[in-house]
């Protein structure tokens, strides 16, 4: 029996991981490490350092625990899969040599290439010589698109214009070492021209269970004006992915990602994010990510009704059925609320009203991120707070909802865009 649930991580997916595993039948307990204010709602919040994979193996070990779903790309990179793998526990995740589908973008560009899985033309650079000779080429056209390799919070990926802010950019990741080693190999790509949609499945290496597909908002302010975050906002389904859509992603791009991976002894289990770009030719993968989205989690999970457990338990275990998980005909839009400042500088400790009046209106559900509990108060403790997600029968519908739960909770400074899932009611699905 798959009882005791452990969720790793302390974000609003995290959040509407324990949300959504705590509604499962046969869960007496959800535990989260080490979770905010709004986990303590629905699950067992429990200190330890998430970054320490002994630490935690202990902790699935004393708590009995049945199940290790990780939200975050850290713990992964660091090997908390490998770790509990060896000891026997159950897990949601791959393993760190999986994982560097997302942790190094020279890796995953290598493995499409070898295995046909549509993406960028892309050049990887070793050293700052020979990114300003790739950029000089001018082989990849105007704008042209520069990534750090390795993790760098969503932030390393830059579009430049022209040569000069090519080799301005190249020279901030490579020598400057603004992401530090993230930096020490740059992926130089042609730009894709297209519409946008991430693409979610549970895998256990061979086969596939589909998610609701969603669309992300970056940008931190409205009309996709200022600086990356994060992700401001979300919704699901994306109106891009269709039935046939969906099974062309799966043929072209999961299909052959999978069997590439085990092929080269990296057999790949868990959460798989696939990030696409909707170009003329076809889609094509603008990024994978070894995790859940955060914030699409917060629309994907609500919109799943039923089976997530057992589909969990099914990809820990290697024996997954092909599927797709039974969806909600709603619409979900999910609208962040941030601090002042965010994604720079940010001021927290902030008391946070209106959060029981929010959850309370109908269609509305209110995930916490960065909300810690003092004094009996919820306070702001990160540059994202919450989300609030309204549930609709269209776009339209999703979206008042979602902003009359936001109009109900307030702190100071706080922030958030108006703007969320406008492009899906405007494609009218
Ligand atoms: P990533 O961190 O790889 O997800 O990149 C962040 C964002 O940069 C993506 O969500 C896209 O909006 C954009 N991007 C990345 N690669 C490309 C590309 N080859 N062409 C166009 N946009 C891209
Ligand atoms: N929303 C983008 C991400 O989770 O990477």
């Amino acid at each position: 029996m798959f009882e005791r649930i452990l969720v790793v991580g302390s974000g609003a997916r995290e959040h509407a991981l324990c949300w959504a595993l705590a509604r499962e039948p046969g869960v007496t307990e959800v535990l989260s490490v080490p979770g905010n204010a709004g986990t303590a709602l629905v699950a067992r919040n429990v200190c330890a350092d998430g970054a320490d994979v002994g630490q935690l193996r202990a902790l699935v070990e004393r708590e009995r625990v049945d199940l290790t779903v990780v939200g975050p790309e850290l713990p992964l990179t660091q090997g908390l899969a490998n770790e509990l793998v060896a000891a026997g526990h159950p897990v949601v995740g791959p393993s760190k040599e999986a994982a560097e589908l997302e942790s190094s973008k020279a890796f995953a560009k290598g493995l499409m290439t070898r295995h046909g899985v549509p993406t960028a033309r892309y050049v990887v650079c070793t050293s700052p010589a020979a990114a300003r000779d790739a950029i000089r080429s001018g082989a990849f056209g105007y704008p042209v698109v520069l990534k750090a390799d390795g993790l760098a919070a969503g932030k390393g990926v830059v579009v430049a214009r022209d040569e000069a802010g090519a080799l301005a950019a190249a020279e901030d990741i490579m020598e400057t070492r603004r992401f530090g080693d993230a930096g020490s190999r740059l992926v130089v790509e042609e730009c894709l021209v297209g519409r946008e949609a991430s693409f979610f499945a549970v895998t256990d290496g061979r086969h596939v269970v589909v998610l609701p597909s969603a669309e992300d908002h970056k940008r931190a302010f409205d009309d996709d004006q200022g600086p990356n975050t994060g992700g401001m906002g979300a919704f699901s389904p994306s109106p891009l992915i269709d039935g046939r859509m969906r099974q062309r992603v799966l043929d072209e791009i999961v299909e052959p990602t999978l069997w590439g991976m085990e092929s080269e002894g990296r057999r790949y289990a868990g959460f798989l994010y696939v990030g696409l770009m909707l170009t003329a030719e076809g889609p094509k993968v603008v990024e994978f990510n070894a995790r859940m989205g955060d914030p699409e989690s917060q629309v994907v999970l609500p919109a799943v009704e039923g089976g997530l457990l057992a589909t969990l338990v099914a990809a820990a275990r290697g024996t997954l059925a092909p599927g797709v998980l039974p969806a909600s005909s709603d619409r979900f839009v999910g609208v962040v609320m941030a601090s002042g400042g965010y994604p720079d500088r940010y001021e927290t400790g902030k008391t946070i009203g209106g959060l029981e009046h929010a959850s309370a209106l109908t269609g509305v559900l209110v995930f916490h991120a960065g909300t810690a509990m003092r004094d009996g108060r919820v306070m702001t403790s990160g540059g994202r707070v919450l989300t609030v997600v309204g549930k609709g029968s269209d776009f339209a519908a999703a979206r008042a909802r979602a902003y009359d739960g936001a109009a109900a909770i307030s702190f100071d400074g706080m922030f958030y865009r108006r703007d969320i899932g406008l492009r899906a009611v405007d494609s009218r699905q």
